[in-house]
């Protein structure tokens, strides 16, 4: 304060001397200001011209614009803002003249794109200039709902280029108002290339609802979306088509890990497999390995990286082993879990299960013989006893020592013999068990 009014006090007094300066000071900020105002003038951005918007592909577009003809060329670090509005958002700075964009084009496709100079401070803008793909005819119920699409990966049938090869199988469902007679067409494209359905499966009024490439173009490692457009025909109304994109890993089905063996030593399962038929190498797969306890309903679960396996068992229970397998994230991004391999069974019950099956069986045929070996000597002493012919008594306990006396007279002795042998071995292996 005391500072300014002693400056205001020295300019008033000083006033008559100082005024020439002061006017000078003036005029030179004053000229600044234009000089300034004039540059912002040369810079005034112009917005680029001729922006057009071409669909290239299943579900591609090329967006191109050409730079301002009337814009001064002063800054090569001119670049464009390209902001695509439909049918998702999203926004870019290039500085080519034309970029390619993947999205789904059955809503249209719509973007603007204006020129930009970052090295300016705050940066220069100029104003917007849009285009737009319009969506293709047809109302919505007429397009295909619920596509699903699955990839796995198949040894090549022919002496091809590469050992694998990746099928592909769509299903979807009818538009809700499509008319009878609408048929459905099924393309896909990765990269660059592009292919029809060959193999279609129809529904009861013989529209295509499933589609199965044995064979495509696809490459399970590769990162581009893979591309599938669903078109239509009916004499009755447009059918809207319908693109969706995929991603490789997550639709890709891993098959399961093959020669599955499993052995047992020492009550250990010694559990190996190898990696699935894959275009991926063996360090690439993670696997999850299952061993049921089918006699205590338990669920062990390991999810290992390596593929051998060694579980303690308890010597009494029947096993089931399963393995499947996912790739891992070091050579892709992690994708869904494969089918599980078959089952394999191993452990003590269920071999002896058929034997205890047998020894149940023949005891159970033993038994009924003694019995009825018992009733035939209790009708036989009963006979014995009563006829007036007195016959040599015999002790029900001293069974095979009467059987063998009495050996010549019937068939029911050899059959009692039998008997004797059958308890025999039951007790034996019953001992065993
Ligand atoms: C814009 O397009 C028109 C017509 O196609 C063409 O004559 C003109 O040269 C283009 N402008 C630029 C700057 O390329
Ligand atoms: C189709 O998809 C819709 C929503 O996405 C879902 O509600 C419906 O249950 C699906 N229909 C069938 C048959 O899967
Ligand atoms: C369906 O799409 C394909 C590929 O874009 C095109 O060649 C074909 O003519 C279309 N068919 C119908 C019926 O629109």
């Amino acid at each position: 304060m005391l500072r300014t009014r002693g400056t205001e006090g020295i300019i008033h007094s000083q006033y008559s001397t100082t005024m020439v300066p002061v006017l000078l000071i003036l005029m030179g900020a004053l000229a600044t200001l234009q000089a300034d105002l004039l540059s912002h003038q040369k810079f005034l951005l112009l917005p680029p011209v001729n922006f057009t918007i071409e669909a290239t592909g299943i579900a591609q577009v090329l967006l191109h614009w050409d730079p301002n003809p009337e814009q001064e060329e002063r800054h090569s670090d001119l670049e464009y803002h390209v902001k695509v509005n439909a049918p998702q958002e999203d926004e870019y700075d290039t500085k080519k003249t034309e970029s390619k964009c993947v999205a789904p084009l059955h809503e249209g496709f719509a973007a603007s794109v204006r020129t930009i100079l970052k090295s300016s401070h705050p940066p220069l803008t100029s104003s917007w200039v849009s285009a737009e793909l319009k969506a293709p005819p047809g109302s919505s119920g007429t397009s295909v709902m619920n596509l699903t699409c699955t990839t796995n990966t198949v040894i090549s049938s022919h002496t091809h280029l590469r050992p694998y090869q990746v099928s592909l199988r769509c299903t979807w469902l009818v538009g809700k108002d499509a008319p009878e007679d609408t048929q459905y067409f099924l393309y896909y494209r990765f990269g660059v290339r592009t292919e029809e359905c060959q193999e279609y499966s129809r529904d009861a009024l013989n529209r295509n609802t499933a589609c199965w490439f044995p064979r495509t173009f696809i490459n399970s490692k590769g990162f581009e979306q893979l591309a599938v457009h669903i078109n239509g025909s009916s004499k009755h109304a447009a059918i809207k088509p319908f693109d969706q994109l995929f991603s490789p890993h997550a639709i890709d089905q891993v098959n399961p890990p093959m020669n599955v063996t499993v052995e047992i030593e020492n009550n250990s399962l010694y559990i190996q497999w190898e990696k699935p038929l894959s275009a991926f190498p063996g360090h690439c797969f993670n696997y999850e390995l299952k061993i049921y306890n089918t006699k205590n309903d338990y669920v062990q679960m390991e999810n290992l990286i390596t593929n051998k396996f060694i579980s303690k068992i308890d010597g009494v229970s029947t096993y089931s082993i399963q393995v499947r397998a996912a790739v891992s994230s070091p050579c892709r991004m992690p994708g869904r879990w494969g089918e599980w391999s078959q089952p394999i069974y191993v452990g003590k019950e269920r071999k002896p299960s058929v034997e205890w099956q047998l020894i149940a069986i023949s005891t159970a045929v033993c038994f009924a013989l003694l019995i009825f070996s018992l009733i035939c000597r209790v009708c036989h002493l009963w006979s014995r006893l009563f006829p007036p012919v007195p016959a040599p008594k015999s002790n029900i306990k001293d069974l095979p020592v009467v059987t063998q006396y009495e050996k010549p007279s019937n068939e029911t002795k050899i059959e009692v013999v039998h008997c004797v042998e059958e308890v025999g071995f039951e007790v034996m292996e019953n001992s065993m068990f």
